[in-house]
């Protein structure tokens, strides 16, 4: 049976990070309704391993179903670099990741050829992005570089603040030392410290935030199956936020990145999916 294109998309990741990517969905999208949920209890994915991720993917996938959403993003390259390909195809309904959109853009903006990817061990391990660049050009280096201590960070709220400064310049001086013109977050928490990143790097390379393009295919998915919302059955809230655990520390996260106050958000026991 063919999705309501006036459910929500749903939209997932072990914690805040995917809230980078709802609010792109929220500026693109306008029309359009999301469930959101965040991981709190098992926040970081990123050095959990492949099989884990992809059992918390499905559980959570299964959770979005009750909600009865249309479409879901995984807003998370740990989860979109090792469970996207095994849940694609399972659940009847469209769903994305946030890896190619971003590498696609890289290939499109790389002067030489030089692409740095950051994230989490996992992603960086998996390899994905460097595949993925290289089937769109093979003449593409890719240097990758995991940067573990960048969602701790980021979830304890120090966006802004000299510790993060000296742990950026610890882990990206690599790029500038090897010229890298283009460097993807691939991590969704990143963008979060986009602005020390950006002062450390300079202006000269290209910062790639793969939440925008990844709103952009989810509103070419939704436009070409015909799921793209009417606007009508607009509710007050048209935005729900469930997490595993600690609502409130979430909300109050959620409320100072997002443009609209997160009212709703409720814990949920994500092991019984
Ligand atoms: N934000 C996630 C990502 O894009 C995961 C971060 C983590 O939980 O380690 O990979």
């Amino acid at each position: 049976m063919k999705p309501d294109r006036d459910a929500p998309v749903g939209v997932f990741d072990s914690g805040v990070g995917g809230l980078t990517v709802a609010r792109e969905i929220m500026r693109n999208l306008p029309s359009e309704k999301i469930v959101y949920f965040g991981d709190t209890a098992r926040v970081p994915y990123g050095n959990k391993s492949r099989e884990n991720i992809i059992r918390y993917s499905r559980q959570i996938i299964h959770f979005l179903l009750e909600q009865q959403v249309k479409a879901i993003v995984i807003a998370c390259n740990t989860a979109s670099a090792f469970a996207l390909d095994e849940v694609r195809d399972e659940f009847g309904i469209p769903i994305l990741g946030v890896i190619e959109p971003g590498a696609r853009v890289a290939a499109q903006e790389t002067k030489n050829k030089k692409v740095g990817v950051i994230g989490t061990e996992g992603t960086i391990g998996s390899g994905i992005h460097a595949a993925f660049l290289r089937s769109l050009d093979p003449e593409i280096t890719v240097i990758g570089k995991a940067c573990p201590l960048f969602v701790p960070l980021v979830e304890e709220g120090w966006l802004h603040d000299p510790v993060t400064m000296e742990v950026v310049a610890r882990y990206l001086q690599e790029f500038k030392d090897r010229d890298a013109d283009t460097l993807i977050l691939g991590c969704t928490h990143y963008p979060l410290i986009r602005s020390t990143i950006r002062e450390f790097m300079g202006e000269g390379v290209r910062l790639v935030n793969p939440a925008y393009e990844t709103a952009l295919e989810l509103k070419e998915m939704l436009k070409r199956q015909d799921l793209l919302s009417t606007g009508s059955g607009q509710e007050e809230f048209p935005y729900r936020f469930y997490v595993s655990d600690l609502a409130d520390k979430f909300k109050a996260f959620a409320n100072s990145i997002l443009p609209y106050d997160v009212e709703m958000t409720r814990k949920i026991d994500i092991e019984k999916y």
